[in-house]
């Protein structure tokens, strides 16, 4: 019976949809998952997505639409979360979504066993509390002591809430980080015993009542469960625990491997274990917290409007380019800085250069000099196979020892070495020297061929869990046979067919041209950001009241426009000259000259407040001012000045 090995990757929360950092963080976890099937594993691969919480309670409210409703749509709606891990040939074996029936009823009963066992009291949450916005907030949340939401003042609160004792478990957990290699990588751990641990542990509040959208604690229901303890409990309910969907958690596969982003090891380092202390439960194999993806050196996010659509990168540059690049360049464990043309730059190096330029050549000269089938009869050059055959020989134990640590990166870096070794091999062996004297030199072309062959065979198998279906490709091409492909034999130098024959296919990596393509995306880009602004923007209406008496003092007029020319030196203002029906010229200076020119306003009828006192503009004096209607459409400000009916005289009152 195979061994069986479980990984998952966090639970994303869809609020909104997902962006390159979540897709490297699945892609790894997928590479791992395959990786781990090529070597014989029984794997289970669990993602999902994380769907309670106050803030996609209130962007549903924002979207008019329920929670349940909101999350759908970006789950299983067009271009959502499962279309993305569909796309990215995410291999995963078990989706959850925490709005699934069965978690939730896990949840209550996960909820209620720490509560029978004491690690869940009932106390009061104290912190501050902004009515508006009907949010609780704690002292460290709050913008300059103010509603980090609404900027309002906020006021002290208290809440009832359950707390879980976080406290008694802070030595186990200590020691589990210091002593094991629970967390990795290590430097990640002193971070967590430095800033959490040594602090002081406080209990967790654990339930809140201030919201709805969550998993109620069954046995009080004006409580809904924190959404932390309901998300990490992902883990062992997708697998059965507590529940009657599955029944896989006494089967072996928990413990397992959690993959995680670095800004929630805390989460998946301290209070998820804890809570397995508490349930009695065994802790996972593995805590692995990876580094972001940035851009522009910061991390991306949706509110940042920084973000990257895999589904246009994907769709342009092929779902195993993406895939490769971003395994290939980014060392797991850090932060890496995204850019387009460090994508377009990998894949014109790696892949078009070395790999795909190493496979075409192969295959093509195989199909010239042997018409496509190598001959049996080969000759071996020790001192001129030597170093390709050694380097290759090896690889699949240096490419393990890199992806055992989490380091694919490593792996990939091995397996390119041994794809640009063959690239020398052919210009020191050079075939196409030896191919003008078939006679003498057939049995030696043949044998480089065969040693070309069986380098890309060994890399191709490596590959695999990178980019599954180009490497289906390359296999095809060489005339890999189904043994050949396997983990085993990517151990073991020759398992190619002496006398193979190989298939020409299409270039599988055209070369990029990197200028057309980057100007491509900034449009996209561009484009993408325009239509995420809001269509229209209107500014919020004035909540202070104006009393009628002073609103009457304002004296509104209709003015007709005699003359109207921009301000020497300056680049916003106009200078009107009007008729305000008294019979004396009326100035008004107005910066609006970014939405008009003089000219298409002379003889319109506009309307002014011409009671304020005159203001001094560029030195010359303002005598009141122009109205006029302001929004904000797809990000760009919008200026409309009051015009009004011909048949409306110069001077008469507005009211
Ligand atoms: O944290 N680079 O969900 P999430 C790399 N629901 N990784 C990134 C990234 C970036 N720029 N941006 C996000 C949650 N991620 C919780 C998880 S698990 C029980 C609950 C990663 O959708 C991030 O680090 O905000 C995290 O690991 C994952 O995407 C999901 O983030």
């Amino acid at each position: 019976m195979p061994e069986k090995f479980y990984i998952t990757t966090p639970i994303y929360y869809p609020s909104d949809k997902l962006h390159i950092g979540h897709t490297y963080c699945t892609v790894a976890t997928d590479t791992l998952a395959r990786y781990k099937r090529l070597q014989g594993y029984d794997v289970m691969f669990l993602t999902g997505t994380d769907e309670h919480g106050q803030k996609i309670e209130d962007k549903a409210k924002e979207a008019g639409v329920t929670p349940k409703e909101f999350v759908d749509n970006i789950v299983e709606g067009p271009r959502g979360v499962k279309d993305l891990w569909k796309l990215m040939n995410i291999s995963n074996d078990r989706f959850i979504r925490t709005t699934d029936d069965y978690h939730v009823k896990a949840i209550q009963r996960i909820f209620k066993k720490m509560y029978d066992n004491g690690d869940i009291y009932k106390g009061v949450y104290k912190g501050k509390y902004c009515k508006p916005c009907e949010s609780f907030w704690t002292e460290s949340q709050l913008v300059d002591g103010k509603c980090p939401d609404c900027g309002r003042e906020v006021q002290d609160a208290e809440e009832e809430a359950y707390f879980f004792r976080l406290s008694k478990y802070a030595d186990r957990v200590q020691h589990l980080l210091e002593d094991t290699d629970f967390l990795e990588p290590h430097s990640r751990v002193n971070e967590m015993v430095n800033n959490f641990i040594k602090p002081g542990l406080e209990d967790l509040c654990v339930s809140r009542t201030s919201f709805s959208w969550g998993v109620p604690v069954d046995f009080d229901p004006k409580h809904v469960v924190y959404v932390w303890i309901d998300a990490l409990s992902n883990y062992i309910t997708a697998l059965g625990y507590e529940n009657d969907k599955y029944d896989d958690y006494d089967k072996g596969w928990w413990p397992g491997v959690n993959i995680v982003g670095k800004e929630i090891v805390r989460f998946h380092s301290i209070i998820w274990p804890a809570m397995l202390m508490s349930l009695g439960e065994p802790l996972p194999k593995k805590v692995y917290g990876h580094g972001w993806l940035l851009l522009d050196g910061g991390k991306m996010s949706k509110s940042k409007g920084n973000v990257v659509d895999p589904y246009i990168l994907a769709e342009k540059f092929g779902v195993d380019a993406l895939r490769f690049f971003l395994m290939r360049t980014f060392p797991f464990g850090s932060d890496g800085n995204f850019s387009n043309e460090l994508l377009i730059q990998t894949i014109n190096t790696d892949l078009a250069n070395d790999l795909g330029n190493l496979l075409s050549r192969t295959v093509s000269m195989v199909d010239k000099y042997f018409g496509g089938t190598l001959p049996a009869e080969q000759a071996a050059d020790e001192a001129l196979d030597a170093p390709l055959t050694e380097l290759a020989s090896g690889l699949r134990d240096r490419y393990e020892e890199a992806m055992e640590h989490y380091a694919p990166h490593k792996a990939l870096e091995e397996v390119f070495k041994v794809i640009s070794r063959a690239n020398k091999y052919i210009d020191e062996n050079a075939p196409w020297a030896l191919a003008k004297d078939m006679e003498a030199n057939g049995s030696r072309l043949g044998r480089v061929m065969y040693n070309l062959l069986e380098a890309l065979r060994l890399s191709a198998v490596l590959l695999t869990p990178f980019m599954p279906e180009t490497t289906a490709k390359i296999f095809d091409q060489i005339g890999a046979c189904q043994g050949c492909r396997t983990w085993d034999s990517a151990g073991h130098w020759g398992s190619l067919s002496v006398t193979v024959t190989v298939k020409r296919g299409e270039n599988l990596f055209p070369r990029i041209d990197a200028e057309k393509e980057l100007a491509e995306l900034e449009a996209a880009a561009e484009a993408a950001g325009k239509a995420a602004l809001p269509a229209l923007e209107i500014e919020p209406l004035t909540q202070e009241k104006v009393d009628f008496d002073t609103f009457c003092k304002s004296d509104f007029r209709a003015v007709k426009v005699k003359a109207c020319e921009a301000v020497k030196k300056s680049e916003k203002l106009l200078r009107f000259t009007l008729d305000d029906g008294t019979g004396a010229d009326r100035q008004i200076l107005s910066g609006i000259h970014k939405f008009y020119e003089p000219e298409e306003l002379i003889g319109k009828t506009l309307v002014a407040i011409v009671n304020l006192p005159p203001r001094k503009m560029m030195g010359l004096d303002s005598c009141g001012m122009l109205l006029s209607a302001v929004h904000t459409e797809k990000g760009e400000e919008k200026l409309h000045l009051i015009m009004v009916d011909d048949a409306i005289p110069a001077g008469a009152k507005l009211c």
